[in-house]
C-alpha cells in the first residue's frame, strides 16, 4: 500500500476505529488462552464492537490460532484492516538460546544476529509479526532482575548487539514472511532504576544519557528497528510515557525515527499512581501529546480520546498516530497478505529444527564464562564424577523470559554429561534452599567413590527477570553449605552456576576448584556444559558485567568517570581518597574477564604515530601467542581514556575488540585502526566532539590489564 492510500484509509475511519488502532490488548481476548505475559492482568473495558477495531494484540499464539483469529477479525472489521500480532520473543521462540546477558558474553555479533534470525523464522511461522526485543538498557546493578535481558554494562556492546538483533529479526526486508518487526526498548535508561528495584526512579544527567545510555537505542534504530517502547520509569522527574523531550525532541526530531512508539504494559494508566495524571483523560492527553502511538494493555485512549479529539489539534495527533500503526502493518506486508504465509505445515517444519538446535548449542558454549580453574578442568576421561545440586538434572534452565520454550526439549546438565560417556557415580538434584544436615550427610556418602564432585548450583528462574529484584545476590546459604561439606571429602569440586545476574561469589571463590558461569543457557544448555567440562569446547566467554566484590560496591562497573582522588594514584595516602575502608574498589571479576584452557600471551605492541590530526588514523597491533595445549578463541580488547577533556571522562572505554582463533603454539597479529570519530563524546557545549590532548589506549584481555600507549590529538 502506498503512503497516500494509508492517508486515505485514515480519512475513511470513524473516531472509534482510529482509537482502536492505537489500543493493544491481549491475544487472549480472541482465543481465550491464559497467556503467561507480564504485568497486571486486570480485565479491560472493551466491548464487542471495539474488539473488532483493535489494532494490535500481544500474547501467546500458534499458526492455527492466528489464522482463525485473523479470519474472524477480518469478517468483523468494517474496513478489512488486519490485526497485527506481537509477542515477547526475547532469546528464542521454541529453540531457546542463552539469556541476552549470556549471549553478550560471546562477544560474537554474527552469532547474536544468527539467534535473532532463527527467532524470527520460528516466531513468524507461528503467526507473529513483531517482537518486543532487543532490550538495550545499560545495566550496572545486578540486584535488578532484568539485567538478564541486557547486553551488560557497556555502551559499545549494547550498541553492537542491539543492532545485530534488529538485523537478525528484520533481515532488511520486512516484506519477507520469515521476519519480525523489532521493537527497541525500554526508552530510556530503564536499567538505571535506583537501588536496582524494578520500576523505580531514574535520575541521570543529560551528559551521561548522551554518552552512555542513548547510543544503543540510537544504533538499533539506525539498524532499522520500526518500533520503540517507552520505558516505565520516571526519567529526571518525568515518566518516559509522557516525556516529550525524549519521545518528540530526541527520538523524532534529532534521530529522525519515523516508526511507531508503543507504551510499556499498562504504563499509560500508571501515570495516575506516578502522580502526573489525575485520571484517564489526563493520562491519554499527556501520552498522545508526548507521542505514544500505541497504548499497551490499558484503555485510557478509548475512554478519553472521543472527548479530547473535539479539539482539532488532538485529532491531528490522533490521525498521525493511526498512520504510524497502519504504516507498521504495511511495512510487514499485512495488507497484501493478512496471514503472512502462515500455515500449520510450515510452522511444524520450522520450529526447533536440528540446525537451530546446533546454533543454540554453539551459542550456549560461547556464552559460558570460566571464572576459575585450578587445573581440574577439562576433566580427564577416566575420572568418575558425582553430580549434585539443584541444577544436576533439572530442565528449568531456559531462563525467565522464555515464554514458549518447552521443558521437554531441554537437555539437562546430567543428560549432557551422560552423552559424553563419563562415568557418573551419583546424581542428586537437591532443593534450592533448605537442604538440612542429614540430607547433606547422606549425599556425602553417595559421592565417596567418585574422583570429582560437580556441583550444579544457582538461582531459580523466578529470582530474576521482570519484577525479580533482590537485595542479596549470593547463593542460598544451604548451597554454600553443600559446597563446604563436599570440600571436606578432599576431592576437587567444580561449581557450575546457573543464574541470571552477576552473583556475589566472595563466599565461594576460595572453596571451589573451578567455577563455570553457565547462565540460563537455553534448550541445549546441558550439552554445552558437557562440551566445556570435557574440553570439546575451550571456554571463550568474557564477562560483559562486572561481578562485584560484595553488594556494598554496587554499582561497580569498569568505565566509571575519573575522580579527583583516585585510589590507585594516591598510593601514599591512607585515607583521603575515593575508596571503601572495608572492601577493595575493584570487582571480584572485571568486565571483559574470562579464562579458558589455553594461555594467550600478549607481546610486541606497535603503533604508528604518537601525534595525529583529526583526519588521520592510528594503526596499532599486538602479537597474541597461544601458549596452551588447546586451540581457542581469544577476545582482544581495545580501550581508551581521554586524559584531558572538557568534562571528566571514563577511566576506560571499550572502543573496539577482535576475536581470533589460534592453534597451540601459534601466533596471531591483531591490528586495530582508530579514527578521530571514536574519540568523541557529548561535551558541555552539547556537541559530539573530540578534544585536543593526550589519549591513552590499552590493548588487553580484559578491562583490568593490558599494554598501553599514548597518542596526542592535535588541531
Ligand atoms: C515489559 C516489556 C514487555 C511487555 C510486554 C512489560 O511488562 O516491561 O519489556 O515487552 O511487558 O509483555
Amino acid at each position: 500500500m502506498k503512503k497516500e492510500e494509508i492517508k486515505k484509509l485514515v480519512s475513511n475511519m470513524t473516531l472509534e476505529e482510529k482509537i482502536g488502532q492505537l489500543t493493544q490488548i491481549r491475544t487472549s481476548y480472541y482465543n481465550n488462552m491464559n497467556t503467561s505475559g507480564t504485568g497486571t492482568k486486570s480485565k479491560l473495558n472493551i466491548n464487542n464492537n471495539q474488539k473488532w477495531m483493535i489494532g494490535t494484540v500481544l500474547g501467546k499464539l500458534d499458526a492455527a490460532m492466528m489464522i482463525e483469529i485473523q479470519k474472524e477479525y477480518l469478517k468483523n472489521n468494517r474496513l478489512g484492516i488486519p490485526l497485527l500480532f506481537m509477542h515477547d520473543i526475547i532469546h528464542g521462540f521454541k529453540t531457546i538460546f542463552p539469556i541476552p546477558l549470556a549471549l553478550s558474553c560471546s562477544w560474537d555479533e554474527g552469532l547474536v544476529e544468527k539467534t535473532a534470525r532463527i527467532s524470527a523464522k520460528e516466531g513468524s511461522s507461528s503467526g507473529y509479526q513483531a517482537t518486543f526485543s532487543p532490550m538495550v538498557d545499560i545495566v550496572r546493578d545486578p540486584r535488578w532482575g532484568r539485567v538478564i535481558e541486557s547486553y551488560g554494562e557497556d555502551t559499545l556492546l549494547n550498541s553492537l548487539f542491539g543492532a545485530a538483533m534488529v538485523r537478525g529479526y528484520q533481515n532488511n526486508d520486512l516484506k519477507e514472511e520469515d521476519t519480525l518487526i523489532s521493537c527497541v526498548k525500554h526508552f530510556a535508561a530503564y536499567g538505571a532504576a535506583e537501588g536496582g528495584r524494578d520500576y523505580n526512579t531514574v535520575d541521570i544527567s543529560e551528559y551521561r544519557l548522551r554518552n552512555e545510555y542513548f547510543p544503543p537505542y540510537y544504533e538499533a534504530i539506525k539498524a532499522g528497528a520500526k518500533l520503540v517502547m517507552a520505558s516505565f520509569n520516571v526519567l529526571n522527574g518525568v515518566p518516559s510515557t509522557v516525556n516529550r523531550w525524549l519521545l518528540r525532541e530526541v527520538l523524532r526530531n534529532e534521530w529522525m525515527f519515523d516508526g511507531t512508539v508503543i507504551s510499556d504494559w499498562g504504563a499509560v494508566k500508571e501515570l495516575i499512581p506516578h502522580g502526573v495524571a489525575e485520571d484517564s483523560k489526563d493520562a491519554a492527553e499527556l501520552s498522545l501529546k508526548a507521542g505514544i502511538d500505541i497504548e499497551m494493555s490499558t484503555t485510557a485512549y478509548f475512554e478519553a480520546l472521543p472527548e479530547l479529539c473535539k479539539d482539532k489539534n488532538m485529532e491531528k495527533l490522533l490521525d498521525e498516530a493511526v498512520e504510524k500503526v497502519l504504516l507498521l502493518k504495511n511495512e510487514c506486508g499485512l495488507f497484501e497478505d493478512p496471514y503472512r504465509g502462515v500455515s500449520t505445515e510450515k510452522e511444524k517444519k520450522t520450529l526447533l529444527r536440528s540446525d537451530f538446535r546446533k546454533v543454540a548449542r554453539e551459542a550456549a558454549s560461547k556464552s559460558m564464562v570460566l571464572l576459575k580453574n585450578s587445573g581440574v578442568l577439562p576433566l580427564e576421561s577416566n575420572k568418575k564424577v558425582a553430580l549434585v545440586g539443584p541444577y544436576a538434572n533439572n530442565k528449568s534452565i531456559l531462563g525467565p523470559w522464555s515464554l514458549d520454550g518447552d521443558l521437554n526439549d531441554v537437555v539437562t546438565i546430567y543428560e549432557g554429561i551422560k552423552n559424553k560417556n563419563i562415568i557418573i557415580e551419583a546424581v542428586e538434584t537437591t532443593p534450592f534452599s533448605d537442604i538440612n544436615e542429614e540430607d547433606i550427610s547422606k549425599l556425602m556418602n553417595k559421592v565417596t567413590t567418585s574422583d570429582v564432585v560437580i556441583l550444579a548450583l544457582g538461582e531459580e528462574e523466578k529470582q530474576s527477570g521482570e519484577a525479580g529484584s533482590v537485595s542479596k545476590i549470593s547463593l542460598e546459604s544451604s548451597q554454600v553449605k553443600l559446597l563446604e561439606r563436599m570440600k571436606e571429602l578432599n576431592k576437587p569440586v567444580i561449581v557450575l552456576l546457573v543464574n541470571g545476574r552477576p552473583l556475589d561469589l566472595t563466599n565461594i571463590i576460595n572453596k571451589a576448584d573451578a567455577i563455570l558461569e553457565c547462565w540460563f543457557p537455553g534448550t541445549e544448555g546441558g550439552n554445552s556444559v558437557a562440551d566445556i567440562l570435557v574440553g570439546d569446547y575451550n571456554p571463550s566467554g568474557r564477562l560483559t558485567m562486572s561481578f562485584p566484590n560484595g553488594v556494598g560496591q554496587i554499582p561497580v562497573y569498569y568505565n566509571n568517570l575519573a575522580t579527583g582522588r583516585p585510589k590507585d594514584l594516591l598510593v601514599n595516602e591512607k585515607r583521603y581518597k575515593s575508596q571503601y575502608l572495608d572492601i577493595p574498589n575493584e570487582p571480584l571479576f572485571p568486565f571483559g574477564f574470562g579464562i579458558g584452557y589455553s594461555n594467550f600471551e600478549y607481546s610486541g605492541l606497535t603503533f604508528n604515530k604518537n601525534k595525529i590530526k583529526r583526519n588521520e588514523e592510528i594503526k596499532c597491533s599486538i602479537k597474541v601467542t597461544n601458549k596452551g595445549k588447546y586451540r581457542g578463541i581469544e577476545t582482544v580488547q581495545l580501550y581508551m581514556r581521554d586524559k584531558v577533556a572538557d568534562t571528566s571522562r571514563p577511566v576506560k572505554e571499550l572502543i573496539n575488540f577482535k576475536q581470533v582463533e589460534i592453534n597451540p603454539n601459534e601466533i596471531e597479529i591483531v591490528d586495530f585502526v582508530i579514527s578521530e570519530k571514536q574519540l568523541r563524546y557529548w561535551n558541555t557545549e552539547n556537541q559530539y566532539k573530540s578534544d585536543d590532548g593526550v589519549f591513552e589506549f590499552t590493548i588487553g584481555k580484559d578491562s583490568s590489564s593490558g599494554a598501553m600507549f599514548e597518542v596526542t590529538l592535535i588541531s
